[in-house]
């Protein structure tokens, strides 16, 4: 079988097709982490659904690749609206079972017409390489991407070893004095809705972008909204952690856990602004959310976690709660210009 039997079809969240479309990307998750769940169908769905909503902070589009009516190929595009105007994000996967074949070429073939169509001329992936053998690195060096951005991901077995928690609050909070803990789940408190914000924005320009081409994030408090709306409508809770100082929030945690069968939760965004760095907030903030997620989801096993290796600070944090080496996560670009 060659990729010219291979057919593309745009599709939406809630056609027939888009279970099988969610499938090749859990079978492409489960072909490279097969001990992990890969993320549920319903996720896609609801992210699918934001895209198509008028008035967001991103849009985008599906396209399958079919070959005798199967689904073997996915293709969504991601196109922020707020900022990066002339950015899309692309997720390509190839079922397993019919890769090698050149049905991810036809895929990036149609990514690239389709980016260029919306004036879209620079191209951002991701690829989880569990190990070093992983395919997406092959694929994206032959097709032109230059990786710009390598994160480790750690991941934290739990239950926390309650000492070495101990510890590193009882650091924290002799070191924090003048900081108010504040914790909330899924909605900021109305009074830190500009601050969160904030955060949030310098959260893509602070945190490390290797050599992506890519330009701070423009947040208000809507957006701030809206994305707390789409991680409950995706199947998700999160827990959140801040520092106040002067009625200011001035840093914050994020842990994601999902809702359905949560085995392992995610650890999103950790912020300090600079200016209140150097008093282990990073670390009360993820001690606390710890603390919260033992006590409200004792099921999960796992905390992942991505970072650059020159974020030294939050790699310190991260491995004195005994987070361990689970592989990378690479970042690469395109330009189309
Ligand atoms: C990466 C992936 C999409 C490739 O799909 P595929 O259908 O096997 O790719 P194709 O057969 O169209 O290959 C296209 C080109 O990439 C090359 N390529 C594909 N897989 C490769 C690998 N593992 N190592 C080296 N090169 C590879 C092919 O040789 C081909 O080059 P050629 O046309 O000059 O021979 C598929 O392995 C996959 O779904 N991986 C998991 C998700 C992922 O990493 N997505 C990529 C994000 S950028």
């Amino acid at each position: 079988m060659t990729s010219s039997t291979a057919t593309l079809a745009e599709l939406g969240p809630d056609d027939d097709l888009f279970p099988a479309w969610c499938e090749v990307l859990a079978a492409s998750a489960r072909a490279a982490r097969p001990d992990e769940a890969p993320r549920p169908a319903a996720e896609h769905v609801a992210l699918g659904r934001q895209l198509v909503h008028p008035g967001g902070f991103r849009d985008g589009t599906h396209r399958a690749a079919l070959v005798g009516g199967d689904v073997v190929g996915a293709l969504r595009l991601l196109f922020p609206l707020k900022d990066n105007p002339r950015m899309a994000v692309v997720d390509l996967a190839v079922h397993p079972a019919h890769r090698g074949l050149g049905i991810g070429r036809v895929l990036h073939d149609e990514a690239l017409r389709l980016c260029a169509a919306a004036g879209r001329t620079v191209l951002i992936s991701e690829v989880d390489e569990p190990a070093d053998d992983a395919p997406g690195r092959g694929f994206a060096e032959r097709l032109g991407w230059t990786c710009d951005l390598e994160e480790t991901r750690r991941d934290l077995v739990l239950p926390v070893d309650d000492h070495r928690l101990a510890a590193m609050e009882a650091d924290a909070r002799a070191r924090s004095g003048g900081y108010e803990l504040v914790t909330w789940r899924d909605r900021a408190p109305d009074e830190f809705l500009d601050d969160r914000a904030l955060l949030e924005q310098r959260m893509s320009s602070d945190a490390p972008q290797g050599d992506l081409p890519v330009e701070e994030e423009r947040w208000d408090g809507d957006r701030v909204r809206e994305y707390e709306a789409a991680h409950v409508a995706r199947g998700r809770t999160v827990l959140s952690a801040g520092a106040v100082a002067d009625g200011r929030l001035v840093a914050f945690t994020d842990l994601q856990v999902p809702l359905s069968g949560p085995v392992r939760a995610h650890q999103g965004g950790t912020l300090v602004l600079r200016e209140h760095r150097g008093h282990r907030l990073g670390a009360l903030l993820k001690a606390a959310v710890l603390r919260e997620l033992a006590v409200a989801f004792p099921e999960v096993r796992r905390v992942s976690t991505y970072n650059a290796e020159t974020n030294t600070p939050m790699v310190a944090v991260n491995e004195a709660l005994g987070f361990v080496s689970a592989g990378r996560l690479t970042s690469w670009s395109r330009n189309l210009g």
